[in-house]
């Protein structure tokens, strides 16, 4: 490997979040112990980007910033190489993260009191920006097929012909379960919304993150009439861990749409240093990303051989695309709150519970496998060790 994956970097005093909520959780945690809840990466940011930034201070003058042609240039040049489409300058409305464009977009594009879908187990601030937007979260579960999932399509047209649901909310690459869609599965989807007039906010944050033998296809890629239903969400910042510098790029292709959403979100603004790093990563870490990727998937793998070796009542689904591992422990015959409290406890384990991820989700834990091997290696066998003495226990 050209770049460092193995360093363990200790950020209990770097301000955070998944290590700051670990150590409000348990104030005595052990010195070694890494969190796994928080999606961004246990790594060092590219030096591609690091070196970069330090030019660019040296250089730069910190009066109001906007986005410039070469950071234009840096983005449509990233989806036409790696998504397959290249986008249309005036497409793009930058906003400081995919979280606050997607509560601005429900806002801007429904009213309260109106209905929008999301397929659960799914990414929980969906539901929470319906929630606050004064909407109605409407769902429409995932299949467990044990090992995967698929969308329930007969109930999902179902739901999006309610009359009072306007909008769906899309997560594609799915978080948390690792699903990548498939083209088939996104006409589907597409065609459904379309055909009932609902629109799609199609959260693609995670499409970099593709596993070996897997690809993702954009809904920019499928038929016009489809991407002209829909805003495709993305972001540099889970492909190349700089989520705390907040850059996104939303692609609106319909004027009407986005004006509509522009007008609502009215001067947005990022900071200078978010638009250069986004162009610097997009211009220049495409190998930092293609080894991480082999990171990951080295990580999938070692989880997977060792629950099937060691603890095989604990059921890992497949990992297609994102850096998130979703498992399954309801064998171990804990509820939800005593799974928690195994995990943080016992195991020392600091996930995010699947439980918060809505219905489907309890009994089910995520794992971010964007950490050094040893990392996850340690917390392997943290769990194999607190799974013995849990059996023990009930003897
Ligand atoms: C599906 C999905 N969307 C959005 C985000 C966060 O986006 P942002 O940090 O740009 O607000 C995450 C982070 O985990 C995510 O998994």
């Amino acid at each position: 490997m050209k770049y460092d994956f193995e360093t363990v970097v200790n950020r209990s005093k770097l301000g955070s979040s998944k290590w700051s909520k670990m150590t409000a959780i348990n104030p005595n945690v052990g010195p070694d112990i890494v969190p796994f809840s928080t999606a961004d990466m246990e790594f060092k940011n590219a030096p591609e980007i690091i070196e970069g930034l330090k030019k660019y201070v040296d250089e730069m003058v910190f009066g109001y910033t906007g986005p410039t042609d070469a950071y234009y240039e840096s983005v449509i040049n990233w989806m036409t190489r790696h998504h397959g489409f290249t986008p249309k300058k005036e497409w793009i409305v930058t906003t400081p993260g995919v979280v606050p464009a997607i509560k601005d977009l429900i806002m801007a594009l429904s009213k309260p009191g109106d209905g929008v879908l999301i397929t659960p187990p799914v990414y929980h601030p969906f539901r929470m920006s319906i929630v606050s937007a004064g909407r109605d979260p409407v769902e429409s579960p995932l299949i467990d097929c044990g090992g995967t999932y698929k969308i329930d399509f007969e109930d999902f047209e179902k739901k999006v012909s309610q009359p009072n649901v306007k909008l769906f909310v899309l997560c594609s690459p799915h978080n948390p379960v690792g699903r990548v869609w498939t083209k088939e599965e996104l006409e589907k989807i597409s065609e459904i919304c379309l055909k009932h007039d609902v629109f799609v906010i199609d959260d693609e944050i995670h499409f970099d993150l593709i596993m070996p033998g897997y690809k993702h296809v954009s809904m920019a890629t499928l038929k016009p009439e489809y991407f002209n239903n829909c805003a495709l969400c993305t972001a540099p910042s889970k492909t190349f861990n700089i989520a705390g510098l907040q850059v996104s790029n939303i692609f609106i292709p319909n004027d009407d749409r986005r004006k509509i959403f522009t007008d609502y979100i009215g001067m947005s603004r990022l900071n200078a240093i978010a638009y250069k790093a986004c162009e610097l990563a997009y211009n220049n870490c495409e190998e930092w990303l293609s080894e991480v990727i082999k990171v990951i998937d080295a990580n999938r793998q070692y989880v997977e051989d060792f629950m099937a070796e060691k603890l095989p009542e604990i059921k890992v689904y497949r990992l297609e695309g994102t850096y998130l591992l979703w498992f399954d422990c309801r064998a171990l015959g804990l509820d939800k709150d005593a799974l928690e409290t195994f995990m943080q406890q016992e195991a020392q384990l600091f996930m995010d519970e699947g439980y918060i991820f809505g219905t489907g989700g309890e009994g089910f834990e995520r794992i971010v496998l964007a950490c050094p091997k040893k990392v996850i290696a340690d917390a392997m066998d943290r769990l194999y060790n607190a799974v013995q003495r849990l059996k023990a226990s009930r003897k």
